[in-house]
């Protein structure tokens, strides 16, 4: 069965369009995706693919929820967009509803994972200019393998070189330290003139890398110790995707301030920084002054409807509890793959849902194989297989998914 293209063109026409007419940045796979719902795919040819990407850890109710699509109708109808002149009752209440979830007092709200970073180092500089009385301590402290988004301070920030290249002069000053290792970051932050550490609490796209036991909580504690504020960038592991509403969860130790986006909006644009009471002063309007911080689309009725929804879901659905029971087994039958198929496969590594299995070579090959058998996973850090999928994956999703990749490493690996 084929499926129609919202225009009537065929997916050999749309491709030709978008070499015509697209800017040449992305590498895509030649594939034109008609629909999706739950945790399934469609192109528009009819094919069906499992999805273990969810958009880059993005739909987590599935593709085409009806109760966020609901939601998403219903504002739509009854208010889109009227800018932060005004109050806006689906933000306020997206900010109470994250707050209520986190250590955070208080929320900002940006329509991006890079553009939540870019609100929290302005929050960090900004800090220790007029609340710290410290403006010398201006250097931004990241961990190598990070990835922080592609805007400008984000790249800078970024610890992967490939992200940095021909960009620069890059936003300065900027260190960064090796991820999980606590005295190089305490030899950095000793010297007192950084404001902020920014880090994840899983390293994503630099390849699902789990920081040891007590890396989070001694980190917290040399921040405290320094007067350095510290930022988990969660935009990949927050909402739900790790089994807790935020990664740094499982480790007992919060943040000053953390940065969330795609799984937020399950769909919809959106990003937020929360923060502390106390750290939320180095976005502070003063008066007098100008408005420190701001976006135009931020924090939009529709937006922020979204965000309420897939919240209420989450919790209504028992989407946590399944994330951490489905996710244990992914990664048993990970575990077993990477027994299977070594030496091409070297390892696991994750929790919940955002599981890698690590390959001796790149998993590029992996990851087209996988989609020409009917099966969407993504890559990180070059030779990493990514599973992210939806928080509803059942173990015959998974089933499903691992019996495509056991074929497709066979088939590699002889
Ligand atoms: C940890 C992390 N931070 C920031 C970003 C950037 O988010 P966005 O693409 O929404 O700007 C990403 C995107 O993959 C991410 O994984």
């Amino acid at each position: 069965m084929s499926e129609k293209t919202q225009t009537g063109l065929t997916q050999d026409e749309l491709i030709a369009l978008a070499g015509r007419h697209m800017i040449q940045n992305y590498r895509q796979q030649p594939v034109v995706m008609a629909r999706g719902a739950g945790m399934e795919l469609f192109d528009v040819s009819g094919r069906r693919y499992l999805d273990m990407t969810a958009g880059i850890a993005v739909c987590c109710l599935g593709h085409s929820h009806p109760a966020l699509a609901e939601s998403i109708a219903e504002q739509a109808r009854t208010l889109q967009h009227v800018s932060n002149l005004y109050y806006i009752e689906q933000q306020i209440l997206a900010a109470r509803d994250i707050a209520e979830r986190c250590f955070a007092d208080r929320v900002f709200f940006c329509n991006s994972g890079a553009e939540a970073n870019e609100g929290a180092l302005k929050l960090a500089r900004r800090y220790q200019h007029t609340v710290a009385g410290a403006p010398e301590r201006n250097l931004i402290v990241s961990t190598l393998g990070s990835f922080h988004g592609r805007s400008m301070a984000t790249v800078a920030i970024t610890g992967q070189e490939k992200y940095r290249a021909d960009l620069g002069p890059l936003i300065e000053p900027v260190t960064m330290v090796p991820y999980g290792d606590l005295a190089a970051a305490e030899k950095v932050l000793e010297q007192r003139t950084a404001c902020a550490f920014i880090l994840e609490p899983i390293q994503a796209e630099g390849g699902i890398i789990v920081p040891p036991a007590g890396y989070l909580a001694g980190l917290r504690e040399l921040c405290s110790r320094t007067g350095t504020l510290l930022i988990f960038d969660e935009v990949q592991t927050g909402v739900g995707r790790t089994g807790k509403w935020f990664g740094h969860q499982h480790d007992g130790v919060t943040p000053d301030v953390m940065t969330m986006a795609k799984a937020l909006g399950g769909g919809v644009p959106i990003g937020a920084v929360a923060a502390t009471d106390e750290a939320a002063r180095g976005l502070g309007f003063r008066e007098g002054g100008a408005v420190p911080h701001a976006s135009t689309f931020g924090g939009n009725p529709l937006a922020c409807a979204a965000a309420r929804t897939v919240i209420r879901v989450i919790e209504e659905d028992g989407l946590l509890a399944n994330t951490r029971e489905v996710g244990a087994y992914l990664g048993e039958k990970l575990d077993a793959l990477a027994a299977a198929h070594a030496p091409l496969t070297t390892g696991t590594r994750g929790r919940g849902f955002l599981r890698g299995l690590a390959l001796s070579r790149a998993a590029g090959p992996v990851y087209s194989a996988c989609r020409e058998r009917g099966l969407l996973v993504s890559v990180a850090g070059g030779t990493v297989v990514r599973f992210a999928p939806a928080l509803i994956a059942g173990r015959e999703h998974i089933d499903e998914a691992i019996e495509i990749l056991d074929a497709v490493l066979g088939e590699l690996g002889q």
